[in-house]
């Protein structure tokens, strides 16, 4: 992983949430929708490790490579 461990504080909340969060929804949402649409030979390169934690269930890391194809199924 290239990136420095820095603590995952997402919009941030209280006084200074940000004011910036509900346009960077709608950019995150369009583009997860144009590159999960080109997806392809989408492979795991690692077991998946899951979090430890009571209250989020998911996988903490999970890598994948895949190749770019031509886009489908998009709404
Ligand atoms: C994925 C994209 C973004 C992330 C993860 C993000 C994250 C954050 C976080 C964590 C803070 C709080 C910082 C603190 O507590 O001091 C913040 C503040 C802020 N963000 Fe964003 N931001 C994103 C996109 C944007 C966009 C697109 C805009 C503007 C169009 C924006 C405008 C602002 C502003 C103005 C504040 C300061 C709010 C204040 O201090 O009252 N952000 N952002």
């Amino acid at each position: 992983m290239a990136r420095a461990q820095n603590e995952h504080i997402a919009f941030g909340n209280g006084p200074h949430v940000c004011l910036g969060q509900h346009i960077a929804r709608i950019e995150i949402d369009a583009m997860l929708v144009e590159v999960l649409s080109r997806m392809e030979e989408v492979e795991r390169t690692a077991p998946p490790e899951w979090l430890a934690s009571n209250f989020i269930s998911g996988p903490r890391t999970m890598p994948v490579r895949f190749r770019a194809g031509p886009r489908v199924g998009v709404r």
